[in-house]
């Protein structure tokens, strides 16, 4: 387990995409985050496997993270994967069969995800742990960016964290995702979570690297024990 950020691709300029995955690339972020949204599973659409395809031929070396916001990702998993996903993200509440998903993810040697909304219980994740290279809490309702933290979503973090461990899987690594900000991810990871996605917050800044390194930084002070490197 380490403490990651990842800028998410949704608040970038999309005038000069390119130039903005460069920037995310020279922060020394550990992933970009891009977000996929179908217009049915959230209310509002974002962009599609091109998007990764040019993340993946823009700065290879950066590791991509795709987080599907859609009712049927099952249908997508393999069309993300060629496109050069190297962490898939489903939700929970998806109307497929969630088993099949993670398993399919994993056949093809990426990181298997599984999201969940606010709303849901964090017990709904359960049944599904073995299977999860990685879990990511909504800390908004998803389908737009710039919207403020949901602070109830705290408690859920530290109960994943200790079920987790109580099953043997405490190198889980557990994510956040909207709202994150240089306070929220410090709350964040006070709960136990690893991993920060940050869209406005991060493209605002001037100085995206020194940010990234900020956030790692008191994030690291909140986990003991763990480390970046
Ligand atoms: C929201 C997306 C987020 C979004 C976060 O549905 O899943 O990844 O980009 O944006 P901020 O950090 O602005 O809340
Ligand atoms: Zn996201």
């Amino acid at each position: 387990m380490k403490v990651q950020v990842l800028p998410s691709l949704l608040a970038a300029d999309f005038g000069c995409l390119a130039d903005e995955i460069r920037r995310v690339a020279a922060s020394g972020a550990d992933a970009l985050h891009l977000d996929i949204m179908d217009a049915h599973f959230v209310p509002n659409l974002s962009f599609g496997p091109d998007m990764v395809a040019l993340a993946k031929k823009t700065s290879p070396e950066l590791w991509r993270d795709v987080h599907l916001m859609m009712t049927r990702p099952d249908q997508f998993i393999g069309r993300f994967i060629d496109a050069g996903a190297q962490a898939l993200q489903i939700h929970v509440e998806a109307d497929c069969d969630i088993w099949a998903g993670l398993r399919a993810i994993r056949a093809r040697g990426v990181r298997a995800g599984l999201v969940v909304r606010p709303q849901t219980p964090v017990a709904a994740l359960w049944p599904y742990l073995p299977l999860c290279d990685e879990v990511l809490f909504m800390t908004v309702n998803p389908g737009y960016g710039g919207q403020a933290f949901m602070s109830e979503i705290l408690p859920k973090i530290s109960d994943l964290r200790k079920h987790a461990g109580g099953i043997g899987l405490g190198a889980l690594d557990i994510m956040v995702d909207g709202g994150i900000n240089f306070e929220t991810a410090a709350l964040c990871a006070a709960q136990g979570a690893n991993m920060y996605v940050a869209g406005s917050f991060l493209f605002k800044q001037t100085d995206m690297a020194a940010a990234v390194q900020r956030m790692r930084g008191l994030c690291e002070e909140q986990l003991p024990g763990l480390r970046s490197e």
